[in-house]
């Protein structure tokens, strides 16, 4: 059977908030997914996109004097264009505000309603903005909102309901059952916690006489729906919108910890209800911390990645947040942590090999490669790219970004060892080791190029202007089981070395 597809997505951000490290954080992981195993041969597929609708939006257009249209419009196009002008380029971009996004919500609140599945009722209840979403008595810390450190506003109202609670025993066996449905364990744990008292039902519908900026639900004018009903049906619309429909069943969410119930209990409840097929995978990240602080606009620590590329380079940013966050738990972001990595890791243990091999290959053989004489050191040289390559390839399938990296790193840092231990730069004051610097030589030209492709998902950039200085086509990305020693032909000539990543000095803030 061949292997199934995969179908990453990323949360569709708020049209409200430029990009910042939170939102670049999921995307490059699922742009990092999606390289990743296309260059594994994977059918692999990734959305991001805009949520557009609800009273966040309604208030920040507001507060700005805009209809809310024209900021959604705005701000989507604001992170349509930084993920491109990053590099990272989603199969579809999915906005809530897209006409067969609205009709696709429309016909399955259609088939909902039409199955009884939502019924009309009184609502009293404590609401947080910031979420966009009615909280329980007992999920509030000192009467706050945990997210948001604000007092939820009581609100009284009717509304249409969605029979949530209906499907609550379903999705309890479902995630009982399915041990890897939610990922990291500690969230899918926090999840059945949640699902041992009862989830009640959810207020789906916002009349329009106090929220008008949403889609008008089909069977009472008098409302519009509610965002997160609206939101999560995204991710089955976009892939519709996109041509591939046949994507929906392999869906891999990557989300924030912020909405691990919105991505549980209310989607798969949803799911069950529309009767489709439920997501196949849930992967849950912590949160990035700024110098120990959330990330806030008003406390003026936000970090935005057109900043950091425009400093550092976008490569060297998408390094140290894989390399910093070990995929679920927090972790805190700072500048000069990413400088002293850009400087120990990127620099010198990769830098610095590949131009003192390519400069050498210049100097004594004008770039032409020369034969391989394998002996041991060598045979453990290629050993400790294959076994990187092994680490690698476990590591990342199991989102264990830094760990991935660390393995690579390892091989590095044994080819910079080995560089030192065979010492070409003196056998070439000899002219008998002729021979001998170039088969060194040669097998570092190797581990470069293995380099170049197993970097390649996470330091899209850099790989290919490796392979350029190697001389190598970029098709070799995909070649990862090249065997060693076959990728040089006779009469191959690399180029002069170009520096990958200068030094930095010192965060530039
Ligand atoms: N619109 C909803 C999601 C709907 S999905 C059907 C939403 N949007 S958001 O703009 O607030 O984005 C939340 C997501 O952004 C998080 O789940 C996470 O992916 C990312 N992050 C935002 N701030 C973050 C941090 N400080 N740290 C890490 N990621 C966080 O919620």
């Amino acid at each position: 059977m061949p292997d199934e597809p995969l179908y990453f997505t990323t949360p569709i951000y708020y049209a409200n908030d430029e990009p910042h490290l939170g939102h670049t954080y999921t995307t490059v992981v699922a742009d990092t997914l999606v390289r990743f195993w296309r260059q594994r041969g994977r059918d692999a597929f990734f959305v991001t996109g805009t949520d557009e609708h609800g009273d966040k939006i309604a208030r920040a257009a507001a507060a700005g004097g805009l209809p809310p249209k024209a900021l959604a419009d705005r701000l989507s196009t604001l992170f349509e264009s930084t993920w491109r002008d990053l590099g990272i380029e989603p199969g579809w971009f999915v906005r809530t505000t897209d006409p067969a996004h609205e009709s696709f919500v429309r016909r399955i609140l259609s088939e909902v309603h039409a199955k009884g599945d939502i019924y009309f009722g009184h609502y009293r209840g404590l609401y947080c903005y910031g979420c966009e979403r009615f909280y329980q008595e007992r999920e509030l810390v000192d009467g706050l909102c945990p997210d948001h450190k604000v007092a939820p506003t009581e609100i009284a109202e009717e509304n249409y309901f969605f029979r949530m609670e209906k499907y609550q025993e379903r999705v309890l066996r479902l995630l009982e059952s399915e041990p890897d449905l939610v990922t990291p364990e500690g969230y899918r744990n926090e999840v059945l916690a949640l699902l041992r008292e009862p989830i009640g039902d959810l207020s789906i519908s916002r009349p329009k006489s106090r929220l008008d900026w949403g889609i008008e639900l089909p069977f009472d004018d008098r409302y519009v729906t509610y965002v997160w009903f609206d939101a999560l049906l995204s991710y089955v619309s976009a892939v519709d919108a996109a041509g591939r429909p046949d994507l929906w069943p392999h869906v891999r969410h990557v989300i924030g910890k912020d909405i691990l119930k919105q991505h549980t209990i209310f989607w798969l409840t949803m799911l069950m209800s529309a009767e489709l097929p439920l997501y196949r995978r849930l992967h849950v990240h912590g949160h990035w911390l700024s110098d120990g602080q959330k990330m806030s606009k008003s406390l003026g620590n936000v970090v935005h990645p057109r900043v950091m590329a425009a400093r550092y380079g976008f490569d060297a940013f998408r390094y140290h947040i894989l390399r910093e966050m070990a995929f679920g738990q927090d972790a805190d972001f700072t500048e000069s942590g990413l400088v002293t990595r850009l400087n120990a890791d990127l620099a010198n243990g990769l830098g610095n090999l590949a131009s003192r091999v390519l400069a050498m290959q210049q100097r004594y053989f004008e770039g032409a490669v020369q034969p391989l004489a394998p002996e041991a050191a060598d045979l453990a040289l290629r050993d400790a790219f294959a076994i990187a390559r092994r680490e690698l390839d476990e590591h990342v399938a199991a989102l264990a970004f830094h760990r991935g990296l660390e393995a690579v790193w390892r091989a590095l840092d044994h080819a910079n060892k080995y560089v030192t231990d065979t010492a070409p730069f003196r056998l070439a004051k000899d002219a008998g080791q002729r021979p001998r610097v170039g088969a060194i030589l040669h097998e570092l030209l190797e581990a470069l190029r293995v380099t170049a492709q197993l970097v390649a998902p996470v330091l899209p950039e850099t790989a290919r202007r490796l392979l350029a200085q190697l001389g190598l086509p970029e098709t070799t990305l995909g070649e990862l089981d090249r065997p060693w020693g076959s990728t040089f032909v006779s009469g191959h000539r690399t180029l002069p070395p170009e520096a990958l990543f200068p030094r930095v000095e010192a965060p530039a803030s």
